[in-house]
C-alpha cells in the first residue's frame, strides 16, 4: 500500500491580487488529506464516501478523474504503459481550507510512485495546477504550491514563471470558520469584473498589496509580530473595500481585536476562514475558548 498526505493551506497576504501575477504570502496548517493506493483488478476510487469505478460520473471524483487522466499522459509521454490497475481511497479535509489541491497534490504523488514515474515536486506543481485551472478556472496556483512545498510561503506565478521561497512559519495564528461557504470561482469573477470597470483604481490596490506583501515577508523573516499584525489589518480594509466582507464577518474580526495584533479574511472573501495573529499562546487559549463556547469552530 503506498500512502500519501498534503497539507491545507490559509492566505495570509495578496488574495485575489496574486491572480493578476502578484506575489502573496500562504501558509500550510497542521490538518492533512491522506491518500492510499493499492494494486486491484480493476481501477477504483474512493473517496468523499462514495465508491466508483474509473472514470466515475461522480461530481465529488472529478479531481481525481483527472489526475488520473494526467498520470496515464504522463506515462504514455515517458514512453511507459499503465501496466497495473488500483485503487486509490482519500481520506476528506474540511471544506475552505484546500481539499481540492490537497487531494490533487498527494494523489499525483502517491500515483507517481505506484507507476515509478518519479515526477519532481516541479512537475506535481505544474501537473496539479493545469487540473486544478481546468476545472475551476482562472486561479493563482498558490493552493497547489502549499500542498506540495508545505510551511509558509512567498509565492508568485508571474506569465507561468514561478517563484516559490520558503519562510518563517507564524506562531500563534488562529483559523476562524465564518460559518459560510466561500465561492472563490465566483469572486474571482467579480473582481475581474471591477478590474475591467475601474482599472486604475483595482491596479492601484493591487500595488499596494504588492507592498504590503513586500513588507510582510521582511516582516515573517523578522519576526515582527507587531508589524504583521498591522499589515494583516491593512489587508483586511484593502479586501473590505472590495466588498469581500460583510456584517458578520467584521463582527467576528472586532471580537478577535483585543487578544491580535490583526486580523483578516483569509482567500477569497465573504466565507470560509479569517486568520488571527493573537499576541501570545494565553491570548490565543482565550480566544479560541471564547469562540468554542459560542460554538464558533476554530484551529
Ligand atoms: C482563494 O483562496 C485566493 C484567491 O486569490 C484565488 C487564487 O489565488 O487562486 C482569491
Amino acid at each position: 500500500m503506498i500512502h500519501s498526505s498534503s497539507p491545507g493551506k490559509l492566505m495570509l497576504f495578496g488574495e485575489h491580487s496574486v491572480v493578476y501575477g502578484n506575489p502573496c504570502i500562504a501558509t500550510s496548517v497542521n490538518k492533512r488529506l491522506d491518500v492510499y493506493v493499492e494494486e486491484n483488478n480493476e481501477i477504483l476510487i474512493e473517496g468523499m464516501n462514495k465508491i466508483s469505478k474509473f472514470p466515475s460520473n461522480e461530481n465529488e471524483h472529478k479531481f481525481l478523474n483527472l489526475t488520473i487522466e494526467k498520470i496515464f499522459e504522463e506515462l504514455e509521454k515517458k514512453g511507459k504503459k499503465p501496466n497495473k490497475k488500483f485503487k486509490i481511497r482519500t481520506t476528506q479535509l474540511e471544506k475552505g481550507i484546500g481539499s481540492s489541491s490537497a487531494v490533487v497534490v498527494s494523489s499525483l504523488k502517491a500515483l507517481s510512485h505506484f507507476y515509478n514515474l518519479n515526477l519532481s515536486n516541479e512537475e506535481i506543481f505544474e501537473i496539479g495546477f493545469k487540473i486544478v485551472n481546468e476545472i475551476q478556472g482562472k486561479a493563482s496556483g498558490y493552493d497547489i504550491a502549499v500542498a506540495v512545498y508545505g510551511g509558509t510561503i512567498f509565492y508568485q506565478n508571474f506569465e507561468n514563471k514561478y517563484r516559490i521561497e520558503k519562510l518563517k512559519n507564524l506562531k500563534n495564528l488562529l483559523a476562524i470558520y465564518t460559518g459560510k461557504y466561500s465561492d472563490t470561482t465566483e469572486l474571482i469573477k467579480e473582481i475581474h469584473e471591477k478590474f475591467l470597470k475601474y482599472p486604475e483604481i483595482i491596479k492601484g490596490i493591487f500595488e499596494i498589496t504588492n507592498e504590503i506583501v513586500k513588507n510582510a515577508k521582511e516582516a515573517i523573516e523578522n519576526e515582527d509580530y507587531e508589524v504583521i499584525g498591522n499589515l494583516m489589518n491593512i489587508n483586511h480594509g484593502i479586501l473590505n473595500s472590495l466588498n469581500l466582507s460583510d456584517e458578520e464577518i467584521e463582527n467576528l474580526i472586532n471580537e478577535t481585536k483585543k487578544f491580535c495584533y490583526g486580523a483578516k479574511i483569509s482567500g477569497a472573501g465573504r466565507g470560509d476562514y479569517i486568520i488571527a495573529l493573537c499576541k501570545d499562546k494565553e491570548n490565543l487559549k482565550n480566544l479560541s475558548e471564547i469562540l468554542n463556547k459560542k460554538g464558533i469552530k476554530n484551529f
